[in-house]
């Protein structure tokens, strides 16, 4: 570890300058962060390079200096990408190993790209413009899946499939209706997501360490060259909010929450009991013991991550509650949870994505599903209403047929004639039609219901929104 040691050489930590003694090892290996940061290496360089041009602009270094350091920071991110420049995980920070480099790079003009600078705006900056970059990554990734299940809804808009409240039989569904409901819950995510990416759209640059500079920097400038909005307007504040780690994992959450839930059917429609779907083998596992298993354990596997997301949220929160303003070093500990949240999120939203779109869905099953579990029992009371009955006396006539039929051990639609009139005079031969499943799914043509020429606009509208024909 060379980051605490007392030298000159350009890669001593940049603060030890007042420290008659170094750290102690392992106190360097505690304190540091590069193997967390080290992902934002692009965007410090990018952020680096705009205020190195500022400075040049604003005449706070020379021109040529100013270009010196952008060209010494483009040959280090030329060589990060391929790899001949590795990163020196002494470094206490991203921040450091890049100034470190540049300075091996170009000499003296190195020592100076950090005019006016301190790393906690420059820690802010950099989390903005890497979250503005991978958080479209993400949100492609929902459009994706908004699209994946558009498509089998598009192919499944009149698979009856039964509808359930309390995971009870409720009333007749449709497939495409089914997985619809959850697009809509992904085109909310993804919603989210814009909106949280427009809070973190002003560039905290020029905030300094807490109190900006007496520099004359130029902030808005450095800001329009990054592609930001603005410039954020107090400089603690600046340095100090981390509201943006906060939101965006409580993004993460409710995606991850999403999958999880629709993991949780997956799970219960591949068991014999529901059969309503196949897996398939590539997104399946098998059993060290049971030879004839195929378990959902991807499926598992993303409901078990939910967990880990909804902590890394909770350890956020909890990280910031007691700060006071402005930079505090636990401040740091925001980029694991963040991380880690957003790469669980993103690596399970990819598994979903295939693991549905190449399961098999078992239409037979699940239309006799809606077959014998009185999902009709709604309709044989607004059968009724059509006729004139008020609705809670027409619900008491359709409760004594289904008692009449539960007491028989038949479907409702097994009920003679004699029967049903027994129940009301109002009911005639027309009920049979009236009750069967496929009736009580195109009737309910209510706008978001499943009838399949309702479903249908909603298939059009997820996919405009999904981006994909
Ligand atoms: N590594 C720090 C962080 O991620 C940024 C550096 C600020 N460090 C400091 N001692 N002021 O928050």
């Amino acid at each position: 570890m060379k980051h605490g040691t007392l030298t000159t050489d350009n890669h001593a930590a940049l603060w030890h300058g007042r420290f008659k003694e170094g750290p102690d090892a392992a106190a360097v290996e505690f304190e540091t962060s590069i193997y967390v940061d080290e992902r934002m290496a692009m965007d410090d360089i990018k952020g680096s390079k705009a205020h190195a041009k500022m400075l040049g602009e604003t005449g706070i270094i020379s021109k040529a200096e100013s270009a010196k350091i952008i060209k010494g920071l483009e040959s280090i991110q030329k060589d990060l990408e391929s790899g001949k420049l590795k990163i020196d995980y002494s470094a206490e920070d991203i921040h450091s190993f890049i100034e470190a480099t540049l300075t091996d790079r170009i000499g003296e003009a190195g020592k100076k790209v950090h005019t006016g600078r301190s790393r906690n705006d420059q820690i802010a900056l950099d989390e903005r413009l890497y979250l503005k970059r991978v958080i479209p990554e993400v949100q492609d990734k929902i459009l994706n899946l908004v699209n994946v299940l558009a498509k089998i809804a598009e192919k499944n808009t009149d698979t009856l499939m039964p509808g359930f409240t309390h995971m009870q039989h409720a009333q007749p569904v449709t497939l495409a209706h089914h997985l619809c409901a959850w697009a809509w819950s992904l085109v909310r995510d993804n919603d989210r997501l814009s909106d949280a990416l427009k809070r973190i759209d002003y560039s905290p640059l020029g905030s300094g360490a807490l109190a900006g500079s007496g520099l004359p920097l130029n902030r808005e400038m450095v800001a329009k060259e990054l592609g930001f909005k603005g410039v954020t307007q107090n400089s603690l504040d600046s340095v100090s909010d981390r509201d943006y780690c906060i939101e965006f994992a409580s993004c993460f959450s409710l995606i991850q929450m999403h999958l999880s839930r629709f993991c949780e059917e997956i799970v219960l429609w591949s068991t014999t009991e529901f059969g309503f779907i196949d897996l398939s083998e590539k997104w399946s596992t098998g059993s060290s013991i049971m030879p004839q298993k195929k378990n959902p354990d991807f499926a598992e596997l993303i409901r078990g991550r939910t967990g880990k997301v909804y902590a890394q949220l909770n350890s956020l929160l909890t990280m910031m509650k007691g700060l006071p303003l402005s930079y505090d070093r636990d401040m740091q500990e925001d980029k694991e949870p963040l991380f880690n949240a957003l790469d669980t999120v993103a690596s399970c939203l990819t598994v979903f994505t295939y693991m549905i779109e190449s399961a098999k869905w078992n239409k037979k099953v699940m239309a006799e599903g809606c077959e014998g579990g009185y999902l009709n029992a709604t309709d044989v009371a607004d059968y009724l209403v059509r006729k004139g009955m008020p609705f809670r006396t027409a619900h008491g006539v359709s409760a004594k047929a289904v008692r009449l039929a539960i007491d028989a051990g038949c479907k409702l639609e097994d009920l003679c004639i004699e029967e049903f009139k027994s129940c009301s005079d109002l009911i005639d031969e027309d009920i049979y039609d009236f009750i069967s499943p496929r009736s009580c799914v195109e009737v309910r043509k209510t706008t978001g219901g499943p009838a399949s020429e309702k479903v249908k606009q909603q298939i059009k509208q997820l996919k405009k929104i999904g981006g994909k024909k």
